[in-house]
């Protein structure tokens, strides 16, 4: 049995790991704040931390987690970006991570988004609670015999390739690796130009990496369809936002929808309604009606929480038991 410190944890965590923790017996403390260098303090003496999506993992919180006797880190998601594993590395903490729960979450909500931009369910669902049954401004477009670019065909990018294809959209698709399947039910592997410049629908779902970062920048998007739709449920850094701004209003992007934003970190996953919105940009993009945004809960169904928590746990029991465990995350 071992102490672990849940940081950023949310009521609907609890459920999937009190469940998941009948076969592991652990001492789990839930701690609403995150993780940072002003709250490392909260995990003295824990030999597991779990994290999620924004708690701050850099060198000097790892440097503090360690002198306070913490020896693995578990991420509760699959994205490794927010960890410095260079730091955790030299100082002997093992990160491991969840590297699929559900697969299926992510791509149905990424279909959800596209399915509700395009439609402009967003809309109509006020309107029509106001008494307003006008039409004008919900004209969306067919998805059959339209072109989706696919960005990364990992296990999510696959599913949305394939639920697009069932769509009956053209499916082309940038990948170091091609998936097979894929190209047997007709999806086309084409360079990143190619995508950008043939797409009706762009739904990126590759990791944030140096490569990849701001891979929509101004040139990417002078290169795309006029009217072009932008769905992001990857990584906020993906996208350069101030130049998806300048294309909504020039109007060469017809609409954009983001689960993720690259400064998410001081906003998502809390109640902000009483607070003043400080970050301008983010604060534009809420004026665009063309512009739908979800807080980072593509994974949110309680499948993939009861995975993650499974998997979370056998994480940390592998590590600190010295077992062998598939999920460690090493520096490259
Ligand atoms: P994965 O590792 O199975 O697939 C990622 C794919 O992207 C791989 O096939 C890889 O070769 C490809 N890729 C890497 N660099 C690329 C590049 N420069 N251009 C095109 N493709 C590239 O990962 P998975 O599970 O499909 O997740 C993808 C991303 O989705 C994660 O890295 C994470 O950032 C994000 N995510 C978002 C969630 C949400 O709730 N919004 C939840 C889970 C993941």
């Amino acid at each position: 049995m071992a102490d672990v410190r849940l940081f950023s944890a949310k009521p609907y965590d609890r459920h999937g790991f009190d469940t998941a923790n009948a076969d592991h017996g652990h001492q789990l403390t839930y701690l609403e704040t995150r993780l940072g260098p002003d709250t490392v303090d909260l995990a003295a003496g824990a030999p597991a931390v779990c994290v999620f999506v924004n708690d701050d993992v850099s060198a000097p919180v790892l440097e503090s987690l360690a002198a306070n006797g913490t020896r693995c880190v578990a991420l509760r998601c699959a994205g490794f970006n927010n960890v410095d594993l260079d730091a955790a590395d030299r100082l002997g903490i093992a990160v491991v991570r969840v590297p699929a729960y559900s697969p299926n979450a992510v791509a149905e909500h990424t279909l959800a988004l596209i399915l509700t931009l395009n439609r402009r369910i967003h809309r109509a669902y006020n309107r029509v609670r106001d008494g307003n049954f006008a039409l004008d401004g919900l004209v969306g477009f067919d998805l059959a015999g339209k072109t989706a670019g696919v960005v990364g065909t990992g296990k999510i990018g696959t599913i949305v390739a394939r639920l697009l294809w069932h769509l009956r959209c053209r499916v082309l698709a940038v990948d170091v690796q091609q998936d097979p399947h894929l190209v047997e039910l007709g999806v086309e592997y084409v360079d990143p130009d190619r995508l950008m410049a043939e797409s009706d629908i762009i739904s990126l779902n590759c990791p944030l990496t140096p490569e990849t970062h701001h891979m929509i920048d101004a040139a990417a998007i002078d290169r795309m369809r006029d009217g072009v739709m932008i769905v992001n449920t990857g990584r906020g850094a993906l996208i350069d936002t101030e130049a998806i701004i300048d294309g909504l209003k020039r109007g060469k992007i017809g609409s954009v929808a983001l689960d993720v934003y690259e400064e998410e970190g001081r906003l998502f996953f809390e109640d902000r309604s009483h607070e003043i919105i400080d970050d301008d940009v983010f604060a534009r993009l809420l004026t665009f009606h063309n512009v739908l945004i979800t807080a980072h809960q593509a994974f949110l169904t309680r499948e993939a929480l009861d995975a993650i928590a499974g998997t979370t746990l056998g994480n940390i029991s592998a590590v600190l038991g010295g077992d062998d465990c598939d999920n460690v995350v090493r520096p490259s």
